[in-house]
């Protein structure tokens, strides 16, 4: 799909290229963007969510930011849509970026530059056992190389010591050595650009509260990943007329490596906030990033069962589940409060943990077929042939055909109409005949049921 063609213009507004304002809050910001590809369906939705055990008079609102669209890219499209528009403006004829081997972000910016022609490069990290092997298909594997992305695989150490930055940058050099022309998206897309999207979320928000009239939110709580979601939430919420208190649930590193990476984010903007002023983040790592404890997943599934929501266990999980177990541990902290939960997407990331969750899954059970259910094609089933042939046996050694022919039409009323004589018919070849000799004419065995109807 060629973002800039007529055809997609006349049709509609979606995959093209539109100028951009900031809300009129934010336009103090700098690094405002000109301009932005509309990659997702937005607004999204906002319900109530109807969790069990919450403390008194708390109300939680569910904004479902994992309808956003882009084959289910949850928060990430809000930074493509502006990530994306640079890398165009600029000329690229590529992306380059980074993540873990289940990176959401990753597989969301594979699926975007494929919607703007783009190639997408990934460079991802796993395992040193399986940095060597062909890294399979679950999850967002499966769409990255369903679309093409070129995937580069190193090892947790290899990131840990060579890091995120200068891997992006040694395959840039050699892209550009090719002659392409590469563009570089951080992890995560969390840079201060990418940060417009969740300031552009707020605005949404903001017009939401406004049509619906008489909601608004004392907080909004978020899974924090890479921080830039919550800087946009964060600073989006503290300028607008929102003024919600945001609280991050962060599901690796520390809070206070997210409140120095958030700080960088803004300063960035020039917003002249301190991160501390503007969000309250936690710690909901649990065993480490994208691991989960037994509960956390006991977690998701009762969510799922109770709500009909399905969070991802990496990061809407966990935050959910901090998000109660602190309400539960400090109820008055939350008490009559109307909080907003912002699902991220992540949905793919489900599949990465089917063999942790196939016990806590839901129950099966074939379909009891019961012998007396008619087939489409008219055929009885084999169980029930063989019981009326032997009921049918038993009449006709008595030579009853009459009586025969009655349990086959009646037994079997609704099915194909056996007929107990049409059966001695068939089966005459095989001796039945002459279990019933004297009472055969040159048709068959006919039984006085039968006769009459014939005539
Ligand atoms: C599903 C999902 N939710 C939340 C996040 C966290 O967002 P951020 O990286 O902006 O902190 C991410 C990515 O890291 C994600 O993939």
């Amino acid at each position: 799909v060629s973002a800039a063609s007529p055809a997609a213009a006349q049709i509609g507004s979606f995959l093209s290229k539109k100028p951009y304002a900031p809300p009129s809050w934010a336009s103090h910001l700098a690094l405002a963007p000109s301009h932005t590809f509309s990659l997702g369906h937005f607004p999204t939705p906002i319900h109530q969510w109807n969790l069990p055990n919450l403390p008194e008079g708390t109300e939680v609102w569910i904004k479902r930011d994992d309808l956003s669209g882009m084959q289910l890219s949850g928060n990430k499209v809000r930074k493509l849509e502006f990530l994306l528009s640079d890398a165009v403006a600029q000329g690229a004829d590529c992306v380059i970026t980074v993540g873990g081997i289940q990176s959401n972000h990753c597989r969301a910016t594979a699926v975007a530059a494929k919607y703007l022609n783009l190639d997408c490069y990934l460079i991802l990290r796993t395992s040193k056992l399986l940095v060597d092997q062909d890294p399979g298909l679950v999850g967002n594997l499966l769409v990255e190389r369903l679309l093409g992305a070129h995937i580069d695989l190193v090892s947790k150490e290899e990131y840990g010591k060579i890091g995120s930055v200068a891997l992006a940058d040694l395959l840039k050099k050699r892209l550009l050595e090719e002659g392409r022309k590469p563009y570089v998206i951080p992890v995560g897309g969390s840079n201060s650009l990418g940060t417009w999207g969740y300031i552009e979320a707020v605005r949404e928000l903001e017009q939401q509260i406004q049509l619906s009239g008489d909601v608004q939110f004392d907080d909004i709580v978020v899974a924090c990943g890479s921080g830039g979601t919550i800087a946009g939430l964060a600073l989006g919420s503290k300028l607008s007329s929102l003024k919600a208190k945001v609280h991050a649930f962060s599901v690796c590193d520390d809070p206070e490596y997210f409140y120095d990476y958030v700080q960088g984010l803004i300063d960035g903007l020039q917003s002249g906030l301190d991160s501390h002023d503007i969000v309250s983040i936690q710690n909901a790592k649990g065993l480490g990033y994208a691991m989960n404890t037994a509960e956390e997943l006991k977690f998701v599934k009762d969510i799922a069962t109770a709500t009909g929501i399905v969070l991802d266990p990496v990061y809407s999980g966990k935050g959910a589940y901090a998000m109660l177990k602190d309400m539960a541990d400090n109820p008055s902290k939350w008490k009559g409060r109307k909080v907003l939960f912002v699902h991220t997407g992540g949905l793919l990331g489900l599949y990465d943990k089917v063999d942790q969750m196939s016990s806590l899954a839901g129950s099966w059970r074939r379909m009891d077929l019961e012998e007396s259910v008619p087939r489409k094609d008219g055929t009885v089933p084999h169980k029930i042939i063989v019981w009326m042939i032997q009921q049918l046996m038993q009449a006709i050694t008595c030579l009853d055909l009459d009586s025969a022919c009655r349990i086959s039409s009646t037994s079997l009323s609704g099915l194909t109409p056996y007929r107990a004589c049409t059966f001695i018919s068939m089966n005459s070849s095989r001796g039945i005949r002459a279990s019933v000799a004297g009472k055969t004419t040159n048709d068959g065995v006919s039984c006085n049921l039968c006769k009459t109807e014939k005539s």
